[in-house]
């Protein structure tokens, strides 16, 4: 048996020829920055989304560019949580202002938005929640207690919904990421931030393009962080069939949850989908009594799974300077001691997944199977 927590060569078989003629259309075009393929890109996914939405780079960029044209910078605290991917915090490193973290619920991995604005002080600016694993922060709350600017960090959550508003337009700003493992995966690095407002649309247009509107004119420190044409290109294709690829994977995320409740497994907690969600699966992430002993026991069964993160932030190298200690945020430590993400892609067959879940059960000494 060999089932790889994720496979990207599935995908790009079924869509080989479609692919392989858009990238050749660009190389003909000549046209390798911005240019038609890029605003095409722009133009669908903004209107699929109800924003304005400016191809950048990547995701790390795109919170980068969304901290920097809400002014963000050297003096100012952005609201952030512990549990999350480094790009996160390192967006708001990078803008030379500082993150501030504020302790996730243990079930939703989300920011608490309740805790999060008891950290708030007279120099908050932003608070930058993450919808991590595909599920969405409840930004509701969260504005009902700040009244600062929310920017979304959507890099897992293309298509996800709360309250049935999209994930990118409940902030004032938003970042995508479309690292090729994402749910709507370049070939490549590529990111996009979204805004309903024009004029922060504009300013990130901008910064895109070194502090540039007119060529040659700079009038502000931009960096050069602009969507790869070939890229978009890929992109375009790919954004006809997330809606069927998200459905995909909330089947079988379904499948996971209710088979590991049929055989029993009580030592493993399945992902949580609050009734106000859709929840979209970027990963399909357990809570594993003895975690570090059960993916051992997966990988020698040919069965890959990836700890989403081993290390909260607070407690990073790099980031000691902030002065967090360990215990600080107990529920993003439980988390990272306990969380396991199942193989969890759109091209995943059911059988798959019976026998990840199957193994699971050996594991912890239940029979049976479907
Ligand atoms: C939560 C989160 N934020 C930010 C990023 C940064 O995106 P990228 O890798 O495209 O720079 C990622 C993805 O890697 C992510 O998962």
């Amino acid at each position: 048996m060999r089932i790889p927590a994720f496979d990207l060569s599935r995908q790009t078989r079924q869509l080989e020829s479609e692919l392989q003629a858009a990238i050749a259309e660009v190389a003909l075009s000549g046209q390798f920055i911005l240019g038609p393929a890029v605003t095409r890109f722009e133009q669908t996914f903004g209107e699929a989304f109800g924003v304005h939405a400016i191809g950048v780079a990547n995701g790390s960029d795109a919170l980068y560019l969304a901290l920097r044209a809400l002014d963000i910078g050297p003096g100012d605290e952005v609201i952030t949580t512990p549990f999350t991917f480094f790009a996160t915090a390192g967006s708001v490193l990078r803008t030379g202002a500082h993150p501030v973290f504020t302790d996730i619920q243990l079930d939703t991995f989300n920011m608490d938005p309740v805790e999060a604005s008891a950290h708030v002080s007279p120099r908050t600016r932003a608070m930058l929640p993450v919808h991590l694993f595909g599920l969405m922060a409840d930004v509701d709350t969260l504005r009902v207690r700040f009244r600062g600017p929310v920017i979304e960090d959507a890099a897992q959550a293309i298509g996800a919904r709360f309250h049935g508003q999209w994930a990118g337009a409940v902030g004032d700003m938003a970042g995508f990421s479309f690292f090729p493992t994402k749910n709507l995966g370049a070939w490549g690095d590529a990111g996009m931030v979204t805004t309903k407002t024009p004029g922060l649309a504009d300013k990130v247009r901008m910064l895109r393009v070194h502090g540039s509107r007119q060529k040659y004119h700079h009038e502000a420190l931009g960096i050069n962080s602009r969507l790869d044409t070939l890229q978009a290109a890929v992109l375009s294709v790919k954004f006809t069939h997330w809606p069927e690829w998200t459905a995909r994977r909330q089947a079988l995320a379904a499948r996971y949850t209710a088979y590991l409740k049929d055989l029993g497994v009580s030592e493993v907690v399945p992902p949580t989908i609050p009734s106000e969600a859709e929840h979209v699966f970027h990963q399909y992430t357990i809570r594993a009594d003895r975690r570090d002993a059960l993916q051992a026991y997966l990988k020698d069964q040919g069965i890959g799974s990836t700890v989403y993160y081993p290390v909260p932030l607070h407690l990073q190298p790099i980031l000691q300077d902030l002065g967090y200690r360990k215990g600080q945020f107990p529920h993003a430590e439980e988390a990272s001691r306990t969380v396991l993400s199942l193989p969890m892609f759109p091209e995943l067959t059911e059988d798959e997944v019976d026998q990840v879940v199957e193994t699971i059960a050996r594991f912890y000494g239940h029979g049976g199977t479907r």
